[in-house]
């Protein structure tokens, strides 16, 4: 959560109906674990400054039109908070099924799978994506040219934590946020191989991915791989054994 000054003037607010006491400037997100109540997120994290990009952490603020996004609202008033109206709900399942509907790869296979920030919020809001349609084809080639880091953008939900980590937290520098719209893809600068950036290898990206799109080279698979290429076996001569007298 941003640092809020703990001597600011104290905001009393209701969210779902809890009393809670904040300092002036705290985030509704913040203020919502204050008071025991969870809302769901997935561009925050506690070590980054907020984004407010996926907008998963929606709740309704009364008397407000728009659904706001309660990782980057900061209390400045007493408001009345409502995290689990309809609305709310389904703006959530809406926001999911469309980063499913953009989301190319197999569960089943994936390093997440288990472990998935994405596939956590499809399963509690019910959502399989199938609304808008899955992508049936990967964009984007996978990156494994440097030996440790798999980037493979095809499971990549665009919620920035990477970049903002490598960027804000590593100051390595080396992710950046790319394109507009639908052309929008974290990529490297000039958009080269991981390899041939600045990368140190440090791994922080790959603990702050939410889904898949960064891991940890297995190397399991390198070894398979291997295998599976006759061209890069070593053909072993030994001697034949002496014939017996
Ligand atoms: Fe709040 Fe993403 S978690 S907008």
């Amino acid at each position: 959560h941003p640092a809020v000054d703990p001597n600011a003037a104290p905001v009393t607010l209701t969210i779902d109906g809890i009393e809670v006491t904040v300092p002036s400037g705290t985030t509704i997100l913040a203020a919502a674990e204050a008071a025991g109540v969870r809302i769901p997120t997935l561009c925050h994290h506690a070590d980054l400054a907020p984004a407010g990009v996926c907008r998963v952490c929606v709740v309704e603020v009364e008397g407000s039109r728009a659904l706001q996004a309660s990782c980057a609202y900061p209390i400045t008033q007493p408001i009345k908070v409502n995290t689990t109206t309809k609305a709310v709900r389904k703006a959530r399942r809406h926001i999911i099924d469309l980063m499913l509907a953009n989301h190319y790869g197999d569960c089943y296979t994936c390093a997440r799978n288990g472990n998935c920030e994405l596939q956590a919020l499809a399963q509690e809001y019910g959502v399989d994506g199938l609304k808008f349609g899955r992508t049936t084809e990967p964009k984007y080639e996978i990156d494994r040219s440097n030996g440790t880091i798999v980037r493979d953008m095809n499971k990549c939900v665009l919620c920035g934590r990477c970049v903002r980590t490598c960027n804000e937290l590593q100051e390595v520098g080396c992710l950046t946020l790319d394109g507009r719209g639908a052309q929008s893809k974290v990529s490297t600068f000039a958009d080269k191989a991981l390899a041939s950036v600045i990368c140190i290898s440090c791994g922080q990206c790959i603990n702050r991915c939410p889904t898949g799109a960064l891991s940890e080279l297995d190397q399991t698979d390198e070894v398979w791989a291997l295998l599976d290429d006759p061209s890069k076996h070593v053909v072993i001569q030994t001697a034949p054994a002496p014939r017996a007298a």
